[in-house]
């Protein structure tokens, strides 16, 4: 399973690289590299809010319908968003003040993405699975959305 996981992560990366396009808009990288993800792993949902006006506001993802605004220290991804690091969440249930977006959802990372040193938006992913993330995709998703970052422009 583990090493399943960081072979999934190789191809991720391979494929990132690939993709990443210096001659557009930061919107359409952000797109791809959430449409990869999905390819690769399948979650339930995969995508970013860009903090905009104060708060979180839905960006480039893949999966069904999402709340579109989401302030700061609010649900797990103001949360990460505010505490300014990775937040895994094993049991989507037990966080106090968990926003829920769709039922089906029982576990869920989100990955900040910095930009000198500020929160410019956040990677949230969400599994159907409990205890779906772990210090693998931490690490890995880290490493994606601070190359990622670079492709920002605001
Ligand atoms: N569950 C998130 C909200 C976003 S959706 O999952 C797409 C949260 O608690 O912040």
């Amino acid at each position: 399973m583990t090493e399943e996981k960081a072979n999934k992560y190789k191809l991720l990366a391979e494929q990132i690289n690939a993709v990443l396009d210096t001659n557009i808009s930061w919107v359409g990288n952000f797109a791809n590299v959430a449409a990869i993800i999905q390819d690769v792993f399948g979650h339930w949902w995969c995508g970013f809010y860009l903090v905009n006006n104060n708060q979180l506001e839905l960006g480039p993802f893949q999966g069904p319908v999402a709340c579109t605004s989401i302030q700061i220290g609010k649900g797990v991804c103001g949360t990460a968003w505010a505490q300014k690091q990775t937040i895994i969440v094993p049991d989507v249930h037990q966080f106090e003040g968990h926003i829920a977006c769709s039922s089906a959802s029982n576990s869920e990372i989100v990955v900040p993405l910095f930009k000198n040193e500020k929160v410019i938006a956040v990677l949230d992913i969400d599994s159907i699975h409990f205890n779906q993330f772990d210090e693998i995709d931490k690490i890995n998703l880290e490493t994606i959305v601070q190359r990622l970052s670079d492709f920002y422009k605001d």
